[in-house]
């Protein structure tokens, strides 16, 4: 289970970090509460915010990190049953995790889907418009087009369901970079089973780790990044790591 805390490394600002977290940063849109930003009835009073944000974490502006890498290993290993993000930033599937590997659980950028009749649109249809900062509206309808991230009250899309057969069979459960704070996905942190092993990485202590750790429970507090190459060495796999990231991002320097 991942969240904003992984992509730091990559340039792209937490959410909820003090002074440096998005949501501290927010003033600058004339928004009335940080949240506000994912949140249907102030994106039709007022989508521009929410754009804006979509221009900044455009896709192709960021690489992932040696964490996201460190997902890819797991899973060239054979070791990955599913990566849960609740990140929007792509940089799992950019790091060449499969999309079947994956549960996007607060959507994507991929696509995006009309407000008023629900066609769904492909991106490169509404980045033109996002990019040159004008507002995306429907071919067929001229409704706002909204890209399929998951706004506060929506449902989660239908992969998360999922996590009712993955989680009863995981036999570890690593997470990292996450509050631990927005629902339903803070509460998957519970569903393995009391038996199971339990990694927090994270600069600070979380959700029920903070106040219901279990016996089997391990923290890695501190730099994110940091704690993952550790955990590599701890498994003999600081080579394969390294070079995985080098051959990686030597793709894109091409
Ligand atoms: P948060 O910003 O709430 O939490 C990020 C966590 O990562 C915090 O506990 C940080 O301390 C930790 N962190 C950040 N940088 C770190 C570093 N370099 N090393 C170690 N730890 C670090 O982000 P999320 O939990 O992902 O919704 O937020 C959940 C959801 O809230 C998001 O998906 C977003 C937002 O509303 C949508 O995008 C729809
Ligand atoms: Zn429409």
């Amino acid at each position: 289970m991942v969240g904003a805390g992984i992509s730091t490394a990559s340039g792209i600002p937490d959410f909820r970090s003090p002074e440096i977290g998005l949501y501290s940063k927010l003033q600058k849109y004339d928004i009335p509460y940080p949240e506000a930003i994912f949140e249907l009835n102030f994106f039709f009073h007022n989508p521009k915010p929410f754009f804006a944000l979509a221009k900044e974490l455009y896709p192709g502006n960021y690489r992932p990190n040696a964490t996201h890498y460190f997902f890819r290993l797991l899973h060239d290993k054979g070791l990955l049953l599913r990566l849960y993000t609740q990140n929007i930033d792509g940089l799992e599937r950019v790091a060449g995790i499969p999309p079947a590997k994956l549960v996007e659980a607060h959507g994507t950028f991929a696509t995006a889907t009309c407000t008023v009749c629900h066609n769904q649109f492909p991106s490169q249809d509404f980045w033109t418009d996002v990019l040159a900062d004008r507002i995306p509206h429907c071919p067929v309808c001229t409704g706002i087009i909204k890209p399929d991230i998951v706004f506060f009250g929506e449902q989660l899309p239908q992969r998360f369901l999922l996590h009712v057969t993955d989680f009863p069979m995981a036999d570890l459960l690593i997470i990292l970079g996450t509050s631990l704070e927005v629902e339903p996905f803070a509460s998957l942190s519970e569903a393995v089973w009391s038996s199971v092993p339990r990694l927090l990485i994270n600069k600070d202590l979380v959700g029920s780790f903070a106040w219901g750790p279990r016996s089997k429970d391990v923290m890695l507090l501190g730099d994110l990044v940091q704690n993952v190459e550790k955990l590599a060495e701890l498994l003999g796999w600081t080579e394969e790591l390294r070079s995985l990231v080098q051959q990686e991002t030597g793709k894109f320097n091409r």
